[in-house]
């Protein structure tokens, strides 16, 4: 009894520290966004307790809670919903069941959970594609139809190389029609952009924990983690791709002001990761060759994201070279609404941009 106390007292006093680290003035909600970045950060906070007393490794206990929101495959009266396997990758199939008297467009939905969580059971995601299916009645198979590849945070990281691949493999070129991508992050090079520094402790993401988290994906080394942190990750030939992912050259000038352009510092570690050079974990690493094949593209920005200025980065190079771009930004937003549509951490942001995105679809697929 003493003990279960002392652990109730102890997250008491935690969980009131954390809805107390402050938070941007004019974000929408706040007092909602406040407690779902105080969990992020308890959650942080206990991981990184139990990682080093070497309970359970800080992801493991991230994907622990995530399964939580997990659903099964259940079809309703206007949806037949199936989970399967496409090349023993597990999908889940939203089949709209009503006739349909044009070809049908199809939506291919990426995950968002820094590459190393989440899943597309997750309740919030569940919702958006039945959404989805049932309000453009589109499917997500074939791919002789017109299709969108939309993905959220790094699913949107993993949407925009997807379409770069396709686009530039003559095999598939001008298959895509479009692609979404929502406050995706676009690049690893440079790990203090002018809002990585804004929004380092949040809201929501803290540049920390999602530094931590992306470094996993290519290593389990905390020796790139520490050099991240720093900024001085990436490898002395790396030097020629400063120019795609140079903030200086691309941001509105808004987003400049009081920041000063520092290149990132190279060749402080031995050890060689190939994937920091790689586009397709950083898609901002291509040439404007590569980028001028892209489809119609739909982005969607919040202000308070961490994230923000990779995409806004990618809008003014896709802009420089013709490709069409429809490009919203939520002056009041937070990273990751999407998937905060359900109980307990429900966002009308997240319903407000799922209604934006499906009326864009809705007019251009
Ligand atoms: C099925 O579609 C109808 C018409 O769009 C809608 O009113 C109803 O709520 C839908 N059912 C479900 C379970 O979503
Ligand atoms: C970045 O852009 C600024 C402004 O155009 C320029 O002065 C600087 O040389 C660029 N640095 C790199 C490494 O591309
Ligand atoms: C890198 O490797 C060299 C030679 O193997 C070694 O002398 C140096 O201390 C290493 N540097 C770091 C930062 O580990
Ligand atoms: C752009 O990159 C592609 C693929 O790496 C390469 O084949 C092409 O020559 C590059 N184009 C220019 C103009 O640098």
């Amino acid at each position: 009894m003493g003990y279960k106390t002392l652990c109730f007292g102890f997250f008491c006093i935690l969980f009131a520290y954390c809805i107390y680290s402050p938070i941007p003035e004019d974000v929408e909600e706040p007092w909602k966004v406040r407690i779902i970045s105080a969990m992020i950060k308890m959650t942080t906070f206990v991981g990184t307790i139990c990682e080093n007393i070497g309970l359970l490794k800080y992801e493991e206990l991230l994907a622990t809670l995530s399964t939580v929101h997990y659903t099964k495959a259940v079809s309703d009266e206007n949806i037949t919903v199936i989970d399967t396997k496409f090349s023993d990758i597990p999908v889940r199939l939203y089949l709209p069941k009503k006739k349909s008297e044009r070809q049908r467009p199809a939506v291919i939905f990426i995950h968002g959970g820094a590459f190393v969580l989440g899943s597309y059971k997750i309740a919030a995601y569940d919702d958006l594609n039945r959404w989805t299916a049932n309000k453009i009645g589109a499917v997500v198979v074939g791919i002789d139809t017109r299709i969108c590849i939309m993905g959220d945070s790094s699913g949107g990281t993993l949407a925009a190389t997807v379409t770069q691949l396709l686009q530039n493999d003559l095999n598939f070129k001008d298959k895509i029609k479009a692609q979404a991508l929502m406050y995706p992050g676009l690049q690893s090079l440079d790990t203090l952009l002018p809002s990585h520094q804004k929004y380092q402790h949040g809201p929501i993401l803290t540049r920390e924990m999602i530094i931590k988290l992306v470094c996993l994906y290519v290593t389990e080394d905390k020796v790139l983690l520490q050099a991240a942190l720093r900024n001085e990750h990436m490898p002395t030939e790396s030097r020629h791709l400063f120019k795609f992912a140079n903030w200086s050259d691309f941001l509105p000038e808004k987003y400049k002001k009081n920041h000063v352009y520092i290149e990132p510092v190279l060749g402080k570690l031995n050890a060689s990761y190939p994937a920091l050079v790689d586009s397709r974990l950083s898609p901002l690493l291509v040439n404007d060759t590569q980028l001028q094949s892209l489809p119609l593209t739909y982005v969607v920005t919040c202000e308070h994201d961490l994230l923000r200025d990779d995409s806004l980065i990618y809008i003014s190079r896709l802009r420089k070279v013709g490709v069409k771009v429809t490009h919203e930004h939520i002056e009041k937003g937070v990273h990751g609404a999407l998937s905060f549509t359900r109980a307990p951490v429900f966002l009308n942001l997240g319903l407000k941009i799922r209604d934006k995105y499906i009326n864009w679809l809705e007019e251009n697929l």
